[in-house]
């Protein structure tokens, strides 16, 4: 492998372990929050799923940039970045999930006033799992570093979350935030493991 390669190789492979890294966090949360607001168990569990998986398109919209390697507009780059969501969609779409998962994952970017995508669905327009999807994962990635900034308290993070309260179902919004004081935060974010299937199998509220 030259050297060039190498060093392609190794920043997708760090993209790689980030988005499964920040795919854990998000199907723990996503798990958690589901539960929280009434889903059933095996929702919860369909919605921990969606959670893990819900930025696989991202990978390959990565993949296409770096094989380009070449520089783009900046509405260019923002119409490849909004493509993942269909991407991971189509790509799931060829194994057996169920329309619950898939449609969380096609519309976790859809924002409660309309103003997200990929459709600009509105309110309960949007799927229950994508709306609970949203509050988790701009949580998840608030709290964690990113290349151009370090993570953000949680504080800071809910903080932030509330001046985009426009976005969200504030119903769930709302649990989020009585959640996120409840429960050891740290553990899920700072170790996060798939292990939905330990935790309580019942409807009653971890
Ligand atoms: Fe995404």
């Amino acid at each position: 492998m030259n050297e060039q390669r190498l060093s392609l190789y190794k920043v997708m492979k760090a993209e790689v372990e980030d988005e499964l890294l920040h795919g854990m966090k998000v199907a723990n949360l996503a798990f958690l929050l589901a539960k929280r607001v009434g889903f059933s168990y095996e929702r919860s569990r369909e919605l921990a799923i969606a959670g893990f998986l819900h930025d696989l398109g991202k990978l390959q919209v990565a993949h296409t940039a770096y094989e380009q390697g070449k520089e783009v507009l900046e509405v260019e780059e923002m119409v490849r970045r909004r493509s993942h969501v269909k991407i991971g969609y189509d790509i799931l779409m060829r194994y057996d999930y169920s329309d619950f998962i898939l449609e969380s994952i096609l519309y976790h970017h859809e924002n409660y006033d309309g103003s997200g995508y990929p459709r600009n669905l509105v309110a309960t327009d949007i799927p229950s799992g994508a709306r609970v999807l949203r509050i988790v994962n701009m949580f998840v990635a608030l709290v964690s570093d990113r290349p151009y900034r370090k993570a953000f308290d949680k504080e800071t993070a809910i903080e932030l979350m509330i001046d985009e309260v426009k976005n969200f179902d504030m119903r769930y919004f709302l649990a989020f935030i009585k959640m996120i004081h409840e429960i050891d935060i740290d553990k899920v974010i700072d170790f996060p493991k798939l292990e939905v299937d330990l935790w309580d199998k019942s409807d009653n509220l971890l």
